[in-house]
């Protein structure tokens, strides 16, 4: 695992895109998958930027959406599939058919899951993912202890998870699950690079790359990747 330390979230938002456009440039036709939350927006303004610029095509590869919560969609504000479309995947122009996100307003989640698998499949696997941590060491909606599996995930949500929910959505939301790519699939990603910015991220990144691998962190267990880059700020790497 490689770690490096920037000054600021600005920064590491800068350098991360840096690295994500060259993988972009030099990869076409791979499948990438961005965590959607707070963490990677930086990183994701900065690449539809580089895109503007002519400086990546965002539209040489493949994206497959990391997680979302189920019964929402585009429509709801704070869902993942508007943050990533209004923040990225629009503002970048990549062609819907590059694109495959959950929907959160399936009525058969099973389905959605192995549509989902049927897209990480056809695309060779995940290439590239950028992942944040969630404040119980979640990884996409890989609550603690979820197995590892081949397929994608419904899981119930944790506590700590439906309270962060808040943070999202303008209005309130009766939320109890999630459906997301599993955590087996994402450690077998050729690159992987993990964000977390801010102090409030400081305790849980000490016990997800300093403590023992445990399922009960599941940021824990992306210790075996062995292409692993933490990309945390001074706040987040303060432990
Ligand atoms: C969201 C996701 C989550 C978030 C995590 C951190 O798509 O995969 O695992 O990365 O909950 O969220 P933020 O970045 O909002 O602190």
């Amino acid at each position: 695992m490689e770690t490096k330390i920037y000054k600021n979230p600005v920064i590491a938002a800068k350098e991360t895109a840096l690295t994500v456009a060259k993988a972009v440039n030099e990869n076409p036709g791979k499948l990438f998958c961005f965590a959607a939350g707070d963490t990677p927006m930086g990183m994701l303004g900065e690449l539809v930027e580089l895109q503007k610029a002519g400086k990546t095509d965002l539209n040489s590869v493949y994206y497959a959406g990391l997680d979302e919560w189920l019964g929402v969609g585009y429509k709801d504000k704070g869902s993942c599939a508007q943050v990533m479309w209004d923040n990225f995947y629009g503002s970048a122009g990549i062609l819907p058919e590059r694109i495959n996100i959950f929907d959160g307003l399936t009525g058969d989640p099973l389905a959605e899951a192995r549509q989902m698998d049927a897209w990480i499949k056809q695309h060779g696997g995940i290439f590239f993912t950028v992942l944040g941590i969630g404040l119980n060491g979640h990884i996409g909606f890989n609550e603690p202890n979820t197995p590892g599996s081949d397929s994608c995930s419904v899981v119930l949500l944790d506590n700590v998870t439906l309270e962060a929910s808040k943070k999202y959505f303008d209005t309130p939301q009766t939320l109890s699950k999630g459906i997301t790519i599993n955590w087996k699939t994402l450690l077998e990603a050729k690159e992987m690079v993990m964000m977390a910015m801010g102090e409030n991220k400081a305790s849980i990144v000490e016990q997800s790359f300093k403590g023992p691998i445990d399922p009960g962190v599941p940021a824990s267990l992306m210790q075996r990747h062995k292409n692993l880059v933490l990309v945390l700020d001074e706040a987040a790497a303060k432990e």
